[in-house]
């Protein structure tokens, strides 16, 4: 194994994850990712030397095997950042209520699975390491349609705190609460627009602004226990 640094992203086969993968690949951190669907911007973050990891964490199952296959990895990490996600409507709960299951076991079960199983490799070495989740904006609106997301989500936040206080000294935890980030593709204009309106600097910020919060929630040497805003100024609109 590398004296590098190594960084857990889950999730990260696309999008935010694939970002915050390619930003500590080049800052030459060792980055570990997982995916669940198999497209060519995994193989391209394999070539640029992520080490990356099936896992569904669908099922408790799934969650549980993919510690198997991190320990099998890594001998220590520097960070995990709980980045796999959900964005389920609630028709699609309604429709088949065992996906609220799924919704769970994404945004529950497998970060406190895998805090409390890859908390060792943490601890490794001196120095401080960093815990970090992504939630979302929105639980402090809430919504008309992503009920079951956003409650998931919210615990997601609750586990934050407790984690911070049970993980600490060594181990910083934290969240960040993204409102607008990217759009979805089949995004159309009017909803582009509406969403634009709703926050005070009315952009679509990119996926570089995550990664500005995880900086600085890693290089802080005294943030614990906080879900960082990172919505454009929405709470001023
Ligand atoms: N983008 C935004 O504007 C925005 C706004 C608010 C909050 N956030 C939060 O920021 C984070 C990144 O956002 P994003 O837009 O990049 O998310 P995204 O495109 O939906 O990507 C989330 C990743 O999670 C993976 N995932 C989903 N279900 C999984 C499962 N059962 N097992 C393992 N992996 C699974 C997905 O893999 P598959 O592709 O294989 O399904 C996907 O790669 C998310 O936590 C999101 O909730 C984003």
């Amino acid at each position: 194994m590398s004296n590098r640094e190594t960084i857990l992203i889950t999730g990260a086969g696309q999008r935010v994850g694939k970002y915050l993968a390619e930003q500590f690949l080049a800052l030459e951190y060792r980055v570990i990712i997982t995916y669940r669907t198999d497209r060519a911007d995994v193989k391209l973050l394999q070539e640029k030397g992520a080490i990356a990891l099936q896992a569904d964490f669908s099922s408790q199952q799934g969650v549980m095997d993919f510690i198997t296959s991190v320990r099998k990895n890594t001998d220590s990490l520097r960070a995990i950042i709980h980045n796999a996600s959900t964005w389920s409507k609630d028709k699609t709960v309604i429709d088949n209520p065992l996906h609220f299951n799924e919704l769970v076991n994404v945004h529950m079960f497998a970060p406190y699975w895998i805090n409390y199983h890859c908390r060792d490799l943490l601890e490794v070495g001196d120095g401080l390491r960093d815990i970090i989740s992504l939630t979302d904006f929105t639980i402090r609106k809430g919504s008309d349609k992503h009920i079951a997301y956003l409650a998931t989500k919210s615990a997601l936040e609750s586990m934050t705190l407790s984690f911070a206080k049970s993980f600490a000294p060594q181990i910083k935890v934290n969240a960040i609460a993204p409102a607008l980030i990217m759009f979805n593709e089949g995004d159309d204009d009017a909803y582009k627009h509406d969403r634009l309106k709703r926050s005070a600097l009315q952009i679509e910020p990119g996926a570089k602004v995550v990664f500005e919060a995880v900086s600085y929630l890693m290089h802080s040497s005294y943030t614990t226990g906080v879900i960082l805003p990172l919505d454009g100024g929405r709470h001023l609109v």
